[in-house]
């Protein structure tokens, strides 16, 4: 479900940027720590490509893909991004079904969620592709919104999202591993209303140099 008005206003305003940078980032830095050189990472729902710039000068990726299912911020975050040409690649897809732009699984080192996945109706299918496109022993760095801030009338009144079949920080923490993504660090914050975290894609036991998969 796309960003209302509202929303747009509040995700791309100098407050929420300054806590996605000195706040987010760090937090999730000491979690699951840089990325290797020249490290491979796909953002899902980019927005404006913001958090695009992060994962390119903070984590330390090498390249980035980055998607959103609306056509308006993609082009914003081209706009954003082009100074990155060669390193970035930026397009219109739904998180749920990547096989158009990802048909390969296993591609990326690492996955970038900030605040997406509580958009889509469907949310289990977002994070089952997080799952088949992240390598084995791949990271998935997620900042999300519960149902908790979501039942709240202030978020109801002022944004869309969907309703039905909204998670709690532990039953999304739950649904990563369910889908073989080992929660490495988590933290809740504001009183539940998010969750913030590192989980790892497992990696299978007869796999060769299984051992030495790096641990965040
Ligand atoms: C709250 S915004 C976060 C944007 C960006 N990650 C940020 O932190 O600025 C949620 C974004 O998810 C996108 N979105 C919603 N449903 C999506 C889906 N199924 N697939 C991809 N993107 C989606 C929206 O268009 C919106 O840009």
């Amino acid at each position: 479900m796309l960003m209302n008005r509202v929303e747009t206003a509040l995700i791309n305003s100098p407050p929420r940027r300054w806590v996605q940078r000195w706040y987010e980032t760090p937090l999730l830095l000491r979690m699951g720590g840089p990325l290797d050189e020249g490290a491979r990472a796909l953002e899902i729902g980019c927005g404006s490509g913001y958090g695009v710039q992060l994962i390119l000068e903070r984590f330390g990726a090498g390249r980035v893909d980055a998607i959103d299912l609306d056509p308006a911020m993609v082009t914003r975050a081209r706009r954003r991004l082009a100074r990155y040409r060669g390193r970035v690649r930026v397009g219109v897809a739904d998180a749920t079904d990547l096989t158009g732009l990802v048909p390969r699984d296993g591609t990326y080192d690492a996955v970038f969620d900030n605040g997406i996945i509580h958009h889509i109706p469907e949310w289990r299918k977002a994070v089952a592709e997080v799952a088949r496109v992240l390598r084995p022993g791949g990271l998935f760095y997620f900042g999300e919104v519960t149902a908790h801030a979501l039942a709240r009338p202030s978020y109801r009144l002022l944004f869309d999202h969907p309703e039905h079949d909204r998670f709690t920080g532990r039953r999304f923490l739950d649904v990563l591993d369910d889908h073989g993504l080992t929660v490495r660090a988590s933290r809740e914050l504001v009183f539940g209303d998010f969750v913030l975290g590192v989980a790892q894609k497992s990696v299978p036991r007869d796999r060769p140099g299984a051992a030495s998969e790096r641990q965040p």
